[in-house]
This record gives structure tokens, sequence and C-alpha cells, in this order.
């Protein structure tokens, strides 16, 4: 029936068909006023498969693309990162706002230059990801402004994926049938690829960073892969301390810690939108200092405050979400620095963090030792052959 049938008022177009891509139309998806006018993908194939798959209309270049948006829609730039600061810049040459996946650029000069030319066309820019303005991060954050754990002092945030290169990703598949792109998110490194799924919440609850003190490296893969384990420390300007830490390698682990004078607020998985937010109360029984065993289960009012897609690969997230506000950004006329500037913000630090190696401001050591002997009712281990 037609009066079932929603008013789709909101344009988009998605450059890169890929494998993320398939995670955004299923978000897109919950959003029925929302209209895909066109794709592309210099992969022809790719482009004909996923179009077939979500049914969406298929433009045979960029330019056709952009002829068939209106100019109150946005582009999703959902291509490789070498190719992100391309191809919004075309977009916005073409007078088109572009939502971008991260990261906006791999180079700052090509993020600055991008801001400029938003700035100078009067268009929205910004990037993924968008994890920050969900269920989970918003009940965190709003934790965090109630004073649960009193003054926070500090906050750990990790971001391990596993030994990925000993994962069977050569089967992993996006619904419409993308490969993961391995060799890619290996060039590019893992920094670049997650950093921004805590950046993002970390300066939205303690404010921009005035300083990185920060350390990365390669431990695994051959000369071509990028770093794969960083260790930052984030000095912000409220004066909390936060550090992050990303791997290829470590044990999966995507927790967040916040240390208050009252308490430790945490959250066990930053890709998922519902995850509980917990409080454990920092107590003294008699001799003893201790965050209870016990934890509080923090929620906001509202039942579920946007649409969650069905888990999709290791996460539950509304790739959406960011977009969506864009979109009501763009409709409501309202100033598009803010996101642009947290965008901006989140490529630097991002860029610091995987780019950091061993010198930068590290304290080289004057003094050395040689290695100890075991103790030799410790020298040889019982079961420890695999
Ligand atoms: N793979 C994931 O799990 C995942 C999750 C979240 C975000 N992302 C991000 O999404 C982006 C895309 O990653 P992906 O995994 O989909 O990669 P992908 O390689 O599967 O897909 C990228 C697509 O972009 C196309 N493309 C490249 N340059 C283009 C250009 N100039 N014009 C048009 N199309 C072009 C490629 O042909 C390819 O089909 C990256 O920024 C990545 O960081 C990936």
């Amino acid at each position: 029936m037609a009066q079932d049938t929603p008013h789709k008022t909101r344009s988009i177009a998605i450059i890169g068909t890929g494998y993320v891509a398939d995670f955004y139309m299923k978000s897109i998806r919950l959003y029925p006023d929302v209209d895909i006018v066109a794709a592309f993908d210099i992969d022809a194939e790719r482009l004909s498969v996923f179009c077939a798959h979500w049914d969406v209309p298929a433009a045979s270049s960029a330019d056709e693309l952009f002829a068939a948006l209106p100019d109150d829609g946005l582009v999703l730039n959902l291509t490789n990162p070498d190719a992100h600061f391309a191809v919004s810049q075309a977009c916005l040459l073409a007078g088109k706002h572009v939502y971008s996946e991260k990261p906006l650029a791999m180079r700052m000069t090509d993020a600055d230059t991008l801001a400029d030319l938003a700035v100078a066309h009067g268009l929205h820019l910004g990037a993924a990801p968008c994890s920050y303005l969900s269920q989970s991060a918003q009940t965190l954050w709003a934790a965090v402004r109630s004073d649960v754990a009193g003054k926070v002092r500090l906050a750990y945030a990790e971001i391990d994926d596993g030994y990925i290169r000993q994962a069977p990703y050569q089967h992993w598949k996006s619904e419409s049938g993308a490969p993961w792109p391995a060799e890619d998110e290996f060039q590019v490194g893992c920094t670049m690829e997650h950093a921004g799924y805590y950046l993002t919440w970390l300066i939205q609850m303690f404010g921009p960073v005035r300083t990185v003190v920060a350390a990365s490296a390669q431990l695994t893969g051959d000369g071509a892969a990028a770093h794969d384990l960083s260790i930052g420390t984030l000095f912000h300007t409220s004066g909390v301390v936060t550090r992050l830490t990303c791997s290829i390698i470590a044990p999966h682990n995507h927790e967040i810690r916040i240390v208050g004078d009252k308490g430790v607020l945490e959250l066990d998985e930053c890709w998922d939108n519902l995850a509980p937010v917990r409080f454990r109360k920092r107590m003294r029984i008699r001799r003893r200092l201790l965050e209870s065993p016990l934890t509080r289960k923090l929620r906001l009012p509202e039942k579920l405050a946007h649409p969650v897609p069905a888990k999709g690969g290791s996460a539950t997230m509304n790739f959406f979400l960011g977009p969506d506000q864009m979109l009501q950004s763009i409709a409501a006329g309202d100033d598009p620095k803010p996101a642009m500037d947290m965008a901006l913000h989140v490529n630097e630090i991002t860029l610091a963090l995987q780019n950091a190696g061993e010198d930068s401001g590290a304290l080289p050591m004057q003094t050395r030792c040689d290695p100890l002997p075991p103790q030799s009712w410790a020298a040889h281990l019982k079961g420890g052959a695999a």
C-alpha cells in the first residue's frame, strides 16, 4: 500500500562499494526516509554485484553520481584510505557534502586541504567513526558528567584485535561477497583503522588533546606493512590523561576504564552500540582498598535512542549515526565547523600514534644490564611443548 511506503526525503550517494559498504547498507535500511540515488566504484564488477544485491542504482562515473545527487544530499566516501583524499576532494569540488570513512586523509596536509576546500565552498565535511554518538558512548559520557565516578583523573582504552595475521581472514566476506581487504588493512595500519573508535569518545568526554606521547612498532608481517602496535598517552586540555592502545597482535580487548575519585566506570566493547556501562565503587574494607566486585549498571532514561542493526561481523554498530547527524545539520543550516574540527583533530592524533615509532620523544637509556639466568629450580618446564 502506498501509505506504507515512507517518503524518501533525504538523499545520499556511495563511492566505494567494498567490504564496509555492506555494513553501511544494513544501517541505512533502518532509515526509510533515506534515498540512495547512486553508487559508484572503480571496480565495475564489484559495483554491479553490490548494486544488484541491495537494489541500488549504479553510476558509471563519479561525475554521473554527482549529477544524480541533490545539493542538500551527502556523499559517503567508503573507498580505501589511500583514495580518501582524492575522492573527498572531487566531491567537494563538485559542490557535494562529504562524510568520509576514517581516516579523513593519510597525511595531515591533505586533511587540511580538504577542510580549506569545504570552508571555501560552504560544505560539510566529516569522518567516521561515529560510534561516539551511540547509546553506549552517550551513556558513558552522561555517567562522567553526572560525577558518578567523582573527578576523573585517568582513562585506559584498548583496541587490541587479536593476532589477526593468524586469523582465517581469507574466508571473511561481507554480505554481498566483498573479501576483507587484508593487504590494504595491513599496509594502512591498525591504528589508522581503529584509533578513532575510542579517540572520538575520549575527546568528547575529556576535551581536545594538547600533547601526545606515543610509541609504535611493526612486530609482524613484511616490510610493506605498517606499524601494528601503538601505545599513546594523551594529555587532554581538561587535565585528564588517557592511554590508548591499538594492536592486531594482543588478544581481543576493546575495553575502556575511566578512573575517578569515587571509583571506576567501565564498558567492554566500543564496537557494540548497546554495550552496558558499569560502575565499580572504590571502598576501604579494614586495611584493604578495592573496587567493588559488584557493579552498578547505568542507563539513560530513553529505552533505545537510535536503531541498531543485527550484529555484522564483530560489530553491532549503526554506521549511519554520523551521516544521519550530518544530513540533519545540512537541513538545519548548522555551522559545519564543529564536525570538521573534530575530524581534523582525530586525524592529527591518529597520525601521531600510528607513526610515532620508537624515537618520538623517547629518552634513550644510558645504562644496560645482562639478562639474568633462571633460578636452578626453574630451569625446566613441564607441559610447555605445544
Ligand atoms: N573492513 C572493515 O571491517 C571496515 C570497518 C569499518 C570501516 N572500514 C573503512 O572503510 C573503508 C573501506 O574499507 P573496505 O573494507 O570497504 O575496503 P574494500 O577494499 O573492501 O572496499 C573499498 C572499495 O573502494 C573502491 N575504490 C577505491 N578507490 C576508489 C575510487 N577512487 N573511486 C571509487 N571507488 C574506489 C574499491 O574498488 C573497493 O571496492 C576504509 O576507510 C576502512 O578503514 C572498514
